[in-house]
């Protein structure tokens, strides 16, 4: 079983690319096969002890536990107390060493807020740019300590990216954090582990991890404010965008910075999908989105809104120009 399982997960999404995710599989791995080992021992004796048969008369099986009674004793101190003494604190001496292992600091913060359902990612101190914000989708580079500070916007969420580190809670009113390292370039999708609401499935995330090069030019081009509406159709959705509901709860850097309930979308156009993974964002899913976000994400925050057809198709147009 266990080695069927390993395989599996040499092939599939468990393969830890980072640190955290290897010192998580170390451990799980440890714990399973020992404690694995040592369920077949305790069997093996009990069923060795069930079908036992006891030598000649009653009387002689008396006679023989009595004589036993030492070994008996020894047995169930032995295996009953030392052995597992020994085995327990075992395993709390490799915890501690590997909880010890744990990075503390951090070269760069990277700051998470849960939200029903999505997830504000925050880069507020990396050098030489202005502090900036996206959704859903983080980039980081490989082989750089990133502190990661984890909090809520309204309930208990969970930030989990198996193969990069373990689970740990976004708390309203309260901050957690931890410190991981992605030793891989490559996407590794996350999710919100604790069940905060009828959307938890769809708070899906991922952690782009490039080379140091391009995570730079990411970094360039996400801090910078919003580009200019290019045409009269984006121009005229910019002005449909300030003038409708959508400013009210949405930031773009350089054109309505204020609004903080919903996703930044300065560079909305630069993300693969919407709705935290609910949708993949094409003109036409933003468009269903804008009129009836409900349909597509059931008992999401965003009303729906009545626009126009061309008021609709401008908007469209101008927000998948923010690259
Ligand atoms: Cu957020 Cu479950």
């Amino acid at each position: 079983m266990g080695v069927l399982a390993l395989a599996g997960c040499s092939q599939g999404g468990l393969e830890p690319a980072g640190e955290e995710a290897g010192r998580i599989f170390t451990l799980t791995w440890t714990l399973t096969l020992v404690g694995g080992i040592v369920s077949a021992v305790v069997l093996v004796l009990l069923v060795w002890g069930a079908l036992r048969k006891p030598k000649g008369k009653a009387e002689d099986a008396r006679a023989e536990h009595v004589e036993d009674g030492r070994l008996e004793k020894r047995l169930v101190i032995g295996g009953g107390i030392v052995l597992p003494a020994i085995i327990l604190l075992g395993f709390f001496g490799f915890n501690l060493t590997e909880i010890k292992a744990q990075p503390q600091s951090g070269e760069f913060t990277l700051e998470v807020v849960g939200h029903q359902y999505w997830w504000e990612v925050l880069y507020r101190d990396l050098e030489g740019v202005e502090p900036f914000e996206t959704a859903n989708q983080i980039h980081v580079p490989v082989g750089t300590e990133v502190k990661t500070v984890l909090r809520s916007a309204d309930v208990i969420h969970s930030f989990w990216v198996p193969q990069l580190f373990g689970k740990m809670d976004n708390m309203p009113g309260h901050t957690n954090q931890f410190t991981f390292i992605a030793e891989e370039p490559g996407v590794y999708p996350g999710y919100c582990a604790e069940f905060c609401g009828l959307q938890h499935a769809w708070m899906k995330f991922e952690i782009v991890v490039m080379e140091p090069d391009d995570f730079d030019q990411w970094v360039a081009q996400q801090a910078a404010p919003a580009p200019d509406p290019q045409t009269v159709l984006e121009q005229r959705g910019q002005e449909v965008f300030m003038q409708n509901a959508c400013v009210g709860c949405h930031a773009i850097r350089g054109v309505a910075d204020q609004a903080e309930l919903g996703p930044d979308l300065t560079h909305l156009a630069s993300r693969n999908d919407l709705g935290a993974g609910v949708i993949e964002l094409t003109e036409a899913s933003l468009a269903a989105w804008t009129v009836n976000a409900q349909a597509i994400k059931p008992g999401v925050n965003m009303p729906p809104q009545e626009l126009s057809e061309q008021d609709l198709d401008a908007v469209v147009a101008y927000l998948m120009s923010l690259e």
